[in-house]
Formats: structure tokens, C-alpha cells, sequence
């Protein structure tokens, strides 16, 4: 589905009936990664909305510099159009820096967080200096440089060498999307804002997953960040790397699912 909201146009699954819940794709993917997470969310009777980021997916490639201030604007602006006035709201690494940036606009709106292996911290220089690196790549190879760059984080030697199929949907999603949209991300992650101060501030029940392996948010920062927020609980899901959703879908699915039918208990 494409809705057009303050004038950009935003590509978003929106399925199954209940509570909704907003799940936000990581870098350099799309909405396709929640595929686990979309139909066992709607098997246990909740509504699943997974929009694509500015960019990427189906959703417009943006015309002049983004920040991550932008894609959460847009999905802001996405759960208006579909008349949705709170939501559970979770976000896998950048969707993660993305959900931040949402509660920092609209801290009412939402009732519960899911962070999947993200961090609050802004990024060093040399973080920086990586994605600017990484920028440059992309200009010169195109969209495989994001391949090149990220499949060997996202998932275990194990996983790559048994389930090879996983390996070629990566390709395929992040080689499906302009490489211009991929340094716009970069750029925007690369400037984002620290949250750290944000996490005390958070009250509303919130579920904190990382994959054991993971070294992109590895397991002391995912911890440390649990421990400042008020209501939180910690999972840890073996056999993975970063890419907990697509990596270890039971998994993941089973901690999802139990943190969102204890709400309201
Ligand atoms: C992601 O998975 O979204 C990225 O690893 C985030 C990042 O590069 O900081």
C-alpha cells in the first residue's frame, strides 16, 4: 500500500486486526524484514503496520538532504493518515534511532517500545567517518557496497553457512534499493541525536531484545540501556547475530509476542 502524506509518498504493509503495532526496518533493508513478525502478530490478533523508510522499500527516494528527524515525521504523519492515535512502537537498529526521534516528538503515543538491537548513543567521529566511507562506496558501486558492508554483521558464520537462502534476500533487498537513499540514511544516522537522556524518561512497558552474537549492539550496551529504562525487559536470542527478526524468527517472535499479550495485565 502508498499513502501520500505531507507530500511524500510512503509504501507500508498494514495487516491483521487488533491492537495495532508499528515495527520499524533497520538499515540498509525495508519492510520486508518484519515478514515473521507481520503474519505471527496477526495470528495472535494484532494489527501489524511496517512502513518503508523515505527511500527505501516502495517510499519515495528523497530529492535533498534527510535526517532521521524526517523518518519520523513521515510515520508520524503515516499513523495520522490511518487514523491511528497510539500504537505499540518498535524499531529494529535505525528504526530504533528512528522510534527515539518519535518519542521525543510524540511521547503520548505511544503505549509500549520494543528496541531490537539499537543503541542511544549519537556516533563517534570514527563511526562517522565509517559511514562517510561507506557513502563514498555506494556512490562508486552502487547498492552492493551496503551488501558488502553489512550482511557479514547482520548474521552468525553459522547462519551463512546453513541457510544461505537468507543470505541471497538480503542481496536482493538491499540491491533493490537506490543507492542514493542508502547514503541519505547514512548521512542521517550519522547525525542523529544522542538519546541517552531520553531513556530515564521512558515509562511505558518496554521490551528489549539483542542477538548474542551481535556486535553491532552488543549485549553490555543493549543491557546498559535496559537498566535506564523504568519498565523494561531484557531478551537475549541465541543463535544470532544482528539480524534477531530474520536470524531467529521463533525467537524472537515468542519474546514479542509474550511482552505484547502481557500488556495490560
Ligand atoms: C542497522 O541495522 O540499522 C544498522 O546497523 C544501524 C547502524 O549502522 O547504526
Amino acid at each position: 500500500m502508498k499513502a501520500s502524506v505531507h507530500g511524500v509518498t510512503i509504501a507500508y504493509e498494514d495487516e491483521g486486526q487488533g491492537l495495532p503495532v508499528i515495527l520499524l526496518h533497520g538499515f540498509p533493508l525495508d519492510h520486508h524484514m518484519w515478514k515473521h513478525q507481520t503474519t505471527a502478530l496477526k495470528e495472535g490478533g494484532f494489527r501489524v503496520i511496517t512502513p518503508d523508510m523515505r527511500g527505501m522499500g516502495g517510499s519515495e527516494v528523497p530529492t535533498d538532504t534527510i535526517s532521521l528527524e524526517n523518518y519520523a515525521d513521515d510515520v508520524l504523519a503515516l499513523l495520522d493518515h490511518l487514523d491511528i492515535p497510539k500504537a505499540v512502537l518498535g524499531g529494529f537498529s535505525m528504526g530504533g534511532y528512528i522510534a527515539f526521534s518519535m518519542l521525543r516528538k510524540a511521547p503520548d503515543r505511544f503505549t509500549a517500545l520494543v528496541l531490537a538491537d539499537t543503541k542511544p548513543e549519537a556516533d563517534s567521529p570514527e563511526a562517522q567517518k565509517n559511514r562517510m566511507n561507506l557513502a563514498a562506496a555506494l556512490f562508486e558501486k552502487g547498492s552492493i557496497a551496503a551488501s558488502d558492508a553489512m550482511i557479514p554483521k547482520m548474521l552468525t558464520e553459522k547462519t551463512r553457512n546453513e541457510n544461505p537462502h537468507l543470505e541471497v534476500k538480503l542481496h536482493s533487498i538491499i540491491e533493490s534499493t537506490n543507492p542514493l537513499s542508502l547514503v541519505h540514511a547514512s548521512i542521517a544516522m550519522a547525525f542523529r541525536q544522542d538519546a541517552t537522556a531520553l531513556l530515564t524518561q521512558i515509562t511505558v512497558p518496554t521490551l528489549v531484545i539483542v542477538g548474542e552474537e551481535d556486535q553491532v549492539t552488543p549485549i553490555e550496551v543493549m543491557k546498559q540501556m535496559a537498566d535506564q529504562i523504568y519498565q523494561s525487559q531484557f531478551v537475549k536470542i541465541p543463535e544470532s547475530a544482528h539480524l534477531t527478526p530474520m536470524e531467529n524468527p521463533e525467537a524472537f517472535n515468542k519474546a514479542l509476542l509474550e511482552f505484547l499479550q502481557g500488556l495490560g495485565d
